[in-house]
């Protein structure tokens, strides 16, 4: 299976919160977290290994960690993943990979609000040899799993998922993130 290949691989600079446009096509939008996520996971080695961390840094770590990935978390754990054990065939060998994923979250629910509380203590301060280790720890297992994410499910997702499955993926992302189905826009606003 070829890995992913977004039409934005490359975000540079950007650390802006994936488009809530893209949610037309869903696996899209999580495509474009993944994104987002390994523009953080590089924010966090630069933290652990600055002489003095970036305050955009961490406010753009911390802004994801405690926001999105929630969200991102949900999105698959609630809605992708029960659809692909519904859609996929047995020759996809989904289900132990799907496992294996939803293991990786609950690491990262464990995880990740010790690395919120390092990053708000932070300041400008350098980071000792332990958090160092933290942070690239962290960096290190989330990007193993957004290979596998890109590498497999997202492939998989994009053959096998019907329009009314991204139909439903889409509203429940939205539904989630408060969007009116209409508008296209959060709700009130
Ligand atoms: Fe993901
Ligand atoms: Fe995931």
């Amino acid at each position: 299976m070829k890995p992913q290949s977004g039409r934005n691989q490359h975000r540079g600079g950007c650390l802006a919160p994936t488009d809530f446009a893209l949610l037309a096509d869903p696996l899209e939008f999580i495509a474009e977290d993944h994104l987002r996520e390994r523009e953080v996971c590089a924010a966090l080695d630069r933290i652990a290994t600055a002489p003095q961390p970036s305050a955009q840094d961490i406010a753009s770590a911390l802004a994801f960690l405690g926001k999105e990935l929630p969200l991102h978390l949900s999105d698959e754990e609630e809605d992708l993943f029960p659809l692909m054990r519904r859609c996929c065939l047995p020759e996809d060998e989904i289900g132990r990979m799907i496992n294996r994923l939803v293991q990786d979250h609950h690491h990262a629910s464990v995880d990740t609000p010790e690395v919120i509380s390092l990053l708000e203590a932070l300041g400008s301060a350098e980071v000792t040899e332990q958090e160092r280790q933290l942070l690239r720890r962290y960096s290190s297992y989330a990007r193993r799993h957004l290979i596998l994410e890109n590498a497999v499910v997202l492939p998989i997702a994009r053959l096998r998922l019907s329009e009314s499955d991204l139909e439903s993926l889409r509203l429940r992302m939205m539904q989630r993130r408060g969007i009116s189905p209409r508008t296209n826009t959060p709700d009130g606003a």
